[in-house]
């Protein structure tokens, strides 16, 4: 065939596929154009234009999903659900997807997500600007995959350590978690994605989540999970609020009116719509006139059924109106019906630097002995890199908030342990280029001490895979790792242990390593940001959001409450058994992380606040009033380094409050030598108790102190106000 005619005849081929594509798209509906497309009338006024226009079932429809992952017959983008639109109104099918840490389930469709450090991580920056940025990341690349909701944002208070989730989740202090959760969400709204905060609420621990009954009186309930919930809420604006599987004193979580009505959308003004976590609906009526406004995955409860109680009188129109009105709105405000995603390829490029930079803030250098660290790359002469895959990986955690890793398609089994290809072997090798480096994997005490003892120095890496569906039943890290680091210390003095867990760990070695490290699930480029920290590139100025106990027994609750009803695997019993329903007491009540060592007069392990710089500050000259307090800090080492200052109040006596509370923070870079002011409004709710019988927030009159420092239990300053 001559050249001319090959062309000719692909030309047609070309023509001919074409034609028989769009002869296969199904025909596309008119869409009535009417005053709702005005962009400039509020989203109120817009969605209740366009509610008019709308029958009782294309409501019912906005009301519910349509089933999880892949739905047949539904238009699903792969993502953990769908909420069909009206595209004969122009409205946009609701395409939900996972993204506490990066955008899940990518590789079933052959796409990439950036995996970021985790979220616990990302508060160990304490730097609202970096939560943010971690949220437009995520924001952008769910738009890139043309997802248009988020079901990111976690925030559930650590009160449990050894909760599987804790990784996904902020910490264990309420301002902290809600200052960030609330950037996070002002961040990936600002890519025109409807963001979300969840799980609403007490859902802390993942043992029998979908049965435990959450016991808190009310002044606990506001001060703590609540009052994060209500920064993030108030401040963040986010779309939807997720309500949890759990019930709490006595009412399932999403069919709960005091938290959905009283609490969310009267006290804190909530304009969003609320969807059940993936089936946490119990109830038609119930839960509709409790404040439920989706039901996630499906249409059991709010699908024919809630058609059939409308008609019957049960739920009236004005609620289902409220329902839609609050979904329509959200929709509006979040710029998705007018400028709906459209793809793009994710940016593997900036995703990864993005996630490396929260990493190396994110870092927390627990100890230091005899500034082991930084090391000297160029003086190094060996060094041995032993356990945790640190040849090849890092750890990530598992559930729904998974991200798939480059070059594996899904196949890792829900929950199980996925490694990351970022090397933190060669980022070591690249910074001491002249150094023997060996690898040992860590699985024989032994053998990894030998190594050690033949370098100069051992970095032994531990962790401790967590995941959603499961807690860690103890503080001890699993595998005998513990053996593992004391084997190590034990063979060489310069032993730095390097943490990958999803919370906090006991250390029985700590007392033998001279430097360890946290470092969480550190994202993508993991090792790198590790490297940077290990070799002074990067000053590390991580604190922990959370406390670190040295062993169960000095938690609230040495064993997690219901770990003792899971029946055995594999159990029978004519039908399998079940765990049967537990009421989870959350006797601690304020006392939550920090609070409750104090107020026991226990020491913690590694105090909330705490972390280490490779130099050191000075603090001096508080000035403290009710509304503000200044302090002067100075770099009194030989680096430049970033404190993260932070500032704590202890209530009048009759508050009968923990001895203190964080209030305040800010993070302050300093040259060697240098000092600056620091000047730090306190919001008087920070320093208000919640008054159940008022129903209302109270500032009490009495001595206020307040103490600054560069952890809770580091607080060289401290002065008494009295109001
Ligand atoms: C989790 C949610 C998640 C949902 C959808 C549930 O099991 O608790 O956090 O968003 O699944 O995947």
């Amino acid at each position: 065939m001559g050249l001319a005619l090959a062309v000719a005849a692909a030309a047609v081929l070309v023509a001919l596929s074409a034609t028989s594509a769009l002869a296969q798209r199904p025909p596309q509906p008119e869409v009535l154009k009417g005053p709702w497309n005005d962009k400039s009338l509020p989203p109120d006024r817009r969605a209740d234009l366009l509610m008019d226009q709308m029958t009782l079932d294309e409501k019912i429809t906005l009301l519910h999903g349509s089933g999880g992952f892949e739905n047949a017959g539904v238009r699903s983008n792969g993502g953990a659900g769908v909420v069909q639109g009206i595209p004969r109104l122009g409205l946009p099918d609701l395409q939900l997807a996972d993204s506490a840490v990066g955008v899940r389930s990518a590789a079933a469709r052959g796409r990439y997500a950036t995996l970021l450090p985790s979220t616990i991580g990302e508060a160990a920056t304490w730097d609202p600007k970096l939560a943010y940025r971690y949220g437009a990341l995520i924001g952008r690349e769910l738009r890139d995959q043309q997802y248009n909701v988020s079901l990111g944002g976690g925030m559930d208070l650590m009160r449990e350590p050894r909760n599987g989730r804790n990784f996904e989740y902020l910490g264990e202090d309420p301002i902290l978690a809600g200052k960030m959760a609330a950037q996070f969400v002002r961040g990936l709204q600002s890519q025109r994605v409807i963001g979300d905060v969840k799980h609403y609420a007490f859902n802390d621990q993942e043992t029998g989540r979908s049965i435990g009954n959450v016991r808190l009186d009310k002044r606990a309930m506001r001060e703590t999970d609540l009052l994060a919930f209500e920064i993030a809420v108030t401040e963040g604006q986010p779309g939807m609020v997720m309500c949890s599987y759990n019930k709490v004193n006595g009412d399932w979580a999403c069919e709960n009116s005091y938290l959905l009505t009283d609490v969310l959308k009267k006290a804190w003004g909530f304009q969003g719509f609320v969807i059940s976590d993936w089936g946490a609906t119990h109830s038609t009526s119930k839960a509709a006139l409790a404040g439920l406004d989706n039901e996630e995955s499906d249409g059991r409860y709010f699908g024919d059924a809630l058609k059939k109680a409308v008609d019957a009188g049960e739920v009236p129109m004005a609620r289902i109106n409220d329902m839609v009105h609050r979904i329509l709105r959200t929709e509006f405000a979040a710029g998705i019906v007018d400028d709906p995603p459209r793809g793009n390829v994710v940016d593997p490029f900036f995703g990864a630097e993005t996630s490396q930079e929260i990493a190396e803030q994110a870092s927390v250098l627990l100890k230091n002995a005899g500034g082991q660290l930084p090391l000297d790359g160029a003086a190094l002469k060996s060094i041995a890199v032993i356990g945790s895959h640190a040849d090849t990986s890092v750890l990530s955690g598992g559930g729904s908030a998974q991200v798939d890793p480059p070059g594996e398609g899904p196949r890792t089994p829900w929950g199980g342990a996925v490694w990351f290809p970022s090397s933190p072997l060669k980022a070591i090798c690249a910074k001491a280029p002249k150094a023997k480096v060996v690898y040992n994997e860590g699985t024989d005490p032994a053998a990894a001490a030998a190594v050690a003892k033949a370098s100069d120095v051992a970095i032994v890496f531990v962790n401790q895979p967590t995941s959603e569906g499961r807690d860690v039943p103890t503080l001890t890290l699993p595998d005998n790792q513990d053996k593992l680091v004391s084997a190590v210390a034990a063979a060489n003095p310069h032993t730095i242990v390097v943490l990958e867990t999803g919370g906090p760990a006991a250390m029985p070695w700590i007392g033998q390593a001279s430097a360890a490290i946290e470092i969480w699930y550190p994202g993508i480029r993991g090792g790198e940001a590790l490297a940077n920290i290990l070799f002074g590139d990067v000053n590390p100025s991580g604190k922990l959001p959370v406390s670190i106990a040295g062993s169960d027994a000095d938690l609230p609750h040495p064993a997690i409450p219901g770990l003792n009803l899971i029946p055995p695997r594999g159990a029978q019993g004519g039908e399998r058994r079940r765990m049967p329903d537990f009421d989870i007491d959350y006797t601690e009540g304020l006392k939550v992380g920090y609070k409750w060592f104090d107020a026991e007069g226990k020491e913690p392990l590694f105090a909330f606040g705490h972390g280490l710089s490779y130099t050191t500050f000075a603090y001096s000259d508080l000035k403290a009033a009710m509304g503000s307090v200044s302090f002067t800090v100075r770099n009194t080492g030989k680096r430049e380094g970033a404190e993260i200052v932070q500032v704590y109040a202890g209530l009048p006596a009759a508050a009968k409050e923990p001895p203190k509370r964080l209030v305040a923070w800010d993070k302050i870079r300093l040259a060697p030598g240098e000092q600056k002011t620091v000047t730090l409004a306190i919001d008087p709710k920070f320093l208000s108790i919640f008054n159940e019988r008022k129903d209302d927030w109270e500032l009490l009159p009495g001595a206020y102190t307040f103490f600054a420092g560069g952890a809770s239990r580091s607080t060289p300053l401290s002065a008494v106000v009295n109001r």
